[in-house]
């Protein structure tokens, strides 16, 4: 997988045939317009991962993720669903600790450690999101709020499973309300998140791990945040779910390799 990437996060949208359109829609404007080395990573809601990694099972840039994955390995968890039975549908990636899963779920950093640690165990990559509320910010406590959802969330890692993870930099604040973060606040967080694992483990780790961007990512603004030196692509909600807008970020970031 290239370290520079675009991940579509389609959250609860889409029925089925609109989710087979606009996966094949997409594949077929990354093959007519975008150069063969961008790659991309889709999340489609659970239903359709099976549907979607057999439509796409022969193009190479398009890796498939599920949106979340019970910490539990099998057994009696109605309504779960887990890493095997995600990478048993073809999927490849699987997002950890979004936001919406934090609040609405209560998902804790003791939680979310063992989801990283059970993907892991099931061949599937983990990206991890992590990001400040708007009081947290405002109060000044968002680098320590970043540095601890990562040492609970994912420093008990080994370093060759770090190698395997993907970090997602998510302002809460950003996420669906057309706010995005500024160039300089994203250029200075995902710079501490790239020093916080040098520290942690080391340079090679950290300069070959890839910090998305996520948070009213849009054909707008792509352009500039991923011009930044450590924005290594997004992670993209609302506008991952029209195929021409998705592709202008795609490009956006193909432009600047
Ligand atoms: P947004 O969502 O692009 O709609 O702000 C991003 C995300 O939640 O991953």
């Amino acid at each position: 997988m290239n370290r520079k990437i675009v991940a579509g996060n389609w959250k609860m949208n889409l029925d089925r045939q609109e989710a087979q359109l606009l996966s094949s829609e997409i594949a077929g404007m990354m093959q007519d317009e975008v150069p063969a080395s961008a790659q991309v990573i889709l999340f489609p809601p659970f239903p359709y991962l099976g549907m979607i990694s057999k439509q796409l099972e022969n193009d190479k840039r398009i890796f498939i993720g599920a949106q979340n994955c019970s910490e539990h390995e099998s057994g009696a968890y109605t309504g779960e669903v887990s890493a095997k039975m995600i990478r048993s549908c073809g999927a490849s990636h699987v997002l950890v600790g979004h936001s919406e899963r934090r609040s609405y779920f209560q998902e804790s950093d003791a939680v979310l450690s063992k989801k990283i640690n059970i993907a892991l165990k099931n061949n599937l990559r983990p990206v991890f999101c992590c990001g400040e509320s708007l009081n947290q910010r405002n109060s000044n406590s968002h680098f320590d709020i970043i540095q601890s959802q990562l040492e609970n969330g994912l420093f008990h890692l080994s370093e060759n499973e770090m190698n395997r993870c993907v970090i997602a930099y998510e302002p809460v604040w950003a996420i669906g309300t057309g706010m995005t973060a500024s160039p300089a606040q994203a250029q200075e967080m995902h710079e501490f998140i790239r020093k916080t694992v040098a520290v942690k483990y080391n340079f090679s780790v950290a300069s070959a791990l890839t910090i998305l961007y996520g948070g009213s990512c849009n054909e707008k603004n792509a352009s500039e945040l991923f011009a930044l030196p450590d924005v290594d692509g997004g992670l993209i909600g609302g506008a991952s779910l029209k195929s021409r807008s998705f592709i202008t970020i795609v490009k956006a970031l193909s432009e600047q390799q």
